[in-house]
């Protein structure tokens, strides 16, 4: 399973991505704004970083319009920018066909807000490259986002489409887990529960007992 860091923070992108584990980057319009720098030049930036460690990262960056010209014209400035540029848009008619339209154009898309099934087949059907179920927002308001990304799954593999399911609005570690668990392709998450992936008291108390015994063992040596 692919992981992406969901963020405009380009330092945390920096050091997640010396790692080497990071397969992408998401970005959203409140993202973008949180960090108040220029948006353009952010995402040039969030795209060589990525691509210094992994070649085949992406990063995704999203429309604002809200109709189809309008997404359209943003879209093909979007690309220009860099060759590794996902497209994000909303899942709205106009979106729909503006990725219809990108797909044509062999330019890679992920439609965004998606919060059912049914909504993530008409994604497939108009050959978005990534669908992004927010199971985070679903969860809170008491419905169950992971389920919906099960049902997307079994759906994708009835009807064999290749749109690759990106489960978004992460809000804890043990969910990239059942994310992997139900067959999702990508999980995008804040840096925060990326390098929590990496912690279990165990392997701290485990790593200084070791160290400990060893620094004993070599003390026995001399
Ligand atoms: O990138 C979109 C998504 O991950 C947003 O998450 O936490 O704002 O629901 P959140």
């Amino acid at each position: 399973m692919k992981l992406f860091l969901d963020t405009g923070n380009i330092e945390d992108i920096r050091i997640a991505a010396e790692t080497g584990l990071v397969d992408g980057v998401t970005t959203n319009p409140s993202l973008i704004a949180k960090e108040g720098k220029p948006f353009v030049p952010t995402l040039k930036k969030i795209a060589k970083i990525v691509q210094k460690h992994n070649k085949r990262a992406v990063i995704n960056g999203e429309v604002v319009s809200t109709d189809f010209s309008g997404m359209m014209k943003e879209a093909l400035r979007l690309v220009r920018l860099t060759p590794n540029m996902i497209i994000k848009i909303p899942l709205i008619p106009d979106g729909l066909k503006a990725v219809y339209a990108l797909h044509k154009k062999k330019i890679g898309t992920n439609v965004t807000l998606c919060f059912t099934a049914a909504q993530a087949l008409l994604a497939a059907k108009a050959g978005a490259t990534y669908i992004s179920p927010f199971i985070g927002r679903l969860d809170d308001i008491t419905s169950e986002g992971m389920e919906v990304v099960g049902e997307i799954r079994q759906i994708y593999d009835n009807y064999g489409y290749p749109t690759e399911i990106l489960v978004a609005s992460v809000r804890s570690p043990r969910q990239i887990t059942d994310a992997a668990l139900v067959g999702a392709d990508i999980c995008t998450l804040p840096t925060k529960i990326y390098h929590q992936l990496f912690k279990h008291p165990l392997t701290d108390t485990g790593l200084q007992k070791f160290l400990a015994d060893w620094e004993a063992y070599q003390k026995k040596q001399k």
